[in-house]
């Protein structure tokens, strides 16, 4: 069994011993080193990369979550005192604006259908100054105005259409929360 290499490494070893130095190693050693699993340098940094990506979705979202939760507390903020200024039901406003043909002449944010163009967008209402440019805007003022404009100023082109006292300051409380 000259050919088998298990009983001929020792020999040749023994004869030489420095065959066994890395200056020495064959092609066919090379070859064996290179069964391992290669080491992959870009492996350590593509892990940290998605840990990164997981990390900045987490903050994300969170910071996502907290602006929604904000805008939320603030819009909560703005009905409660809107509530406590004109004595109304903000929630009720909408469907008083629809019912009342308001939405027909004016353009009301968050009211379906309201794009009416006769009468100015009561977009920011809230932060107007005067109401019809005749009236400071009080929530007295403008409960007054929504239930007989005619009262407020004889010669304005909106229409007496009915509202009564209350729905008045639903409908005023609901656009104090137009800022
Ligand atoms: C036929 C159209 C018409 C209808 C219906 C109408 N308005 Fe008006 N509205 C006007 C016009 C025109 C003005 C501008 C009046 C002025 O400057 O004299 C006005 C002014 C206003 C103002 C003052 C806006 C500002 O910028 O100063 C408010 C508030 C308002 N309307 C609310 C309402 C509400 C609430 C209703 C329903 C209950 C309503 N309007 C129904 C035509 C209308």
């Amino acid at each position: 069994m000259s050919g088998d290499p298990e009983r001929e490494l020792p020999s040749a070893v023994q004869q030489d011993p420095a065959r066994l130095l890395p200056e020495h190693a064959s092609p066919a050693s090379e070859g064996v080193t290179t069964r391992y699993p290669p080491h992959h340098p870009a492996r350590a940094p593509r892990h940290s990369a998605k840990w990164l990506a997981a990390i900045l979705g987490v903050v994300a979202v969170y910071a996502i979550g907290m602006a929604i939760h904000d805008r939320w507390q603030e819009r909560e903020y703005h009905a409660a005192l809107a509530a406590r200024m004109t004595g109304g039901d903000p929630s009720r406003g909408p469907a008083l604006l629809r019912s009342f043909g308001c939405a027909q002449c004016h353009t009301i944010p968050g009211v379906t259908g309201a794009r009416g163009q006769v009468g100015p967008p009561l977009t920011g209402i809230a932060n107007r100054v005067y109401i019809a440019g005749v009236v400071t805007n009080t929530p007295e003022n403008i409960v007054r105005w929504i239930v007989d404009p005619k009262a407020v100023d004889s010669l304005t082109a909106m229409p007496v259409v009915g509202v009564s006292e209350t729905q008045a300051r639903d409908i005023a409380a609901y656009l104090y929360t137009l800022r």
